[in-house]
């Protein structure tokens, strides 16, 4: 069986003002509905293909994952705690040898973000037992989204060779293009968005941390074997895991691998990084905007506008996101969407 690993650990800042340091996107009713979190445990519960699934998170979130967890009626295998955020490469380095330690060398595990919104359908699972095919035959596998526009928060692949059985080998794998760089692998083709799912055999991912990122699998190695029991949470060594350089497996792994490779993977996919994905996911009315909560919005088009609490009107402007909290409101450009975490950089800064 599969080993479920899901990251919960970010801080979703690109979605400010619903997204806080207390509870940041994943664990958020995005208009209406279950949390992401809770999506993301349902999509793992087929107990004929799945272990119970662990979760790796920070400590600040550990009651917010029990709860959300024990709501969704999921017994989880492990909540492992980080004492400080240092990205998914030492988050998923701890996660494998734990896994490596519960279950056994050969054991396949499947990473999951929780910040998607993915239909699990036939062809979800379809993807899903192609990668763990590619997987045993010894490849670290992404899934390729066909890309839509020239994003700049996503990961694009260069798919190589046909392995066969749905997977590719992968040519070059780029993190975060800048937008020039991304409009020209969008012209040139045969490039596909990385998903920020994986399917790796638990093995090979420490024998490339071993090589690629040393330092990453040595801190968590230590915050892993000092971790302390408590309650239902496995908390990783302070002094040992704030030792890990702060950065995604993105950088650190895929980046570098030579053995990755990509099931091209046509699923219903958005990442709920930020508001204009969260507008393009919404249900958009003629206008073309997407409204929740307590909203008026009037001779606007093309906008999302959400309010949790006080009730918003919007009147006369196009192409803006409009999201008011219980203490704070943010009006922008959808255009702008990606640059909302340099603005809550700048908001933490304040006196
Ligand atoms: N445990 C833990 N610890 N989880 C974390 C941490 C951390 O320090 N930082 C982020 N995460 C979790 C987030 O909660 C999310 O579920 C997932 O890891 C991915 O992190 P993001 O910060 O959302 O990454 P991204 O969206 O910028 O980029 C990744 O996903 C894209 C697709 O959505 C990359 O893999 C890209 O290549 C990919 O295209
Ligand atoms: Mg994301």
């Amino acid at each position: 069986k599969i080993v479920p690993v899901i990251m919960a650990g970010g801080k979703g800042t690109r979605l400010w003002p619903l997204s806080r340091a207390a509870a940041p996107k994943q664990f958020l009713e995005f208009l209406g509905e279950t949390t992401l979190f809770q999506k993301t445990l349902e999509r793992v519960s087929d107990a004929g293909l799945y272990e119970p699934p662990i979760v790796v998170t920070n400590s600040d979130f550990r009651f917010l994952v029990a709860e959300q967890a024990r709501a969704a009626g999921v017994a989880l295998g492990s909540i492992l705690l980080e004492p400080v955020a240092r990205n998914t490469a030492p988050a998923l380095a701890a996660a494998a040898i734990v896994v490596e330690r519960l279950h056994s060398e050969g054991a396949l595990m499947q990473v999951l973000a929780s910040d998607h919104e993915i239909e699990a359908d036939a062809t979800y699972f379809d993807c899903i037992a192609k990668a763990a095919a590619a997987a045993r035959a010894g490849r670290l596998v992404t899934f390729g989204i066909t890309p839509k526009e020239p994003a700049t928060g996503y990961g694009y692949i260069e798919t190589g060779e046909d392995l066969g059985n749905g997977a590719h080998a992968v040519r070059r794998f780029v993190e975060k293009p800048d937008r020039d760089r991304a409009a020209e692998m969008l012209a040139k083709g045969g490039y596909l968005w990385n998903s920020g799912m994986f399917m790796l055999p638990v093995s090979l991912f420490l024998r490339e941390l071993q090589q690629y990122a040393p330092e990453v699998l040595e801190a968590a190695g230590e915050a892993v074997a000092k971790a302390r029991h408590d309650l239902d949470f496995e908390r990783l060594d302070d002094e040992a895991f704030a030792r890990a350089p702060d950065i995604s497996v993105d950088y650190a792994i895929f980046e570098k691998t030579p053995i990755a490779a990509v099931v091209p993977s046509p699923i219903t996919w958005s990442d709920l990084g930020s508001w204009d994905s969260v507008w393009k996911t919404g249900r958009q009315d003629e206008a073309g905007n997407v409204a929740d909560g307590s909203t008026t919005v009037l001779d606007t088009r093309n906008s999302l506008v959400i309010s949790r609490d006080i009730h918003v009107a919007v009147q006369g402007l196009d192409n803006v996101a409009v999201v008011a909290s219980e203490d704070a409101v943010y009006v922008g450009r959808l255009e702008d969407s990606q640059s909302v975490g340099k603005l809550v950089k700048h908001l933490a800064a304040l006196p």
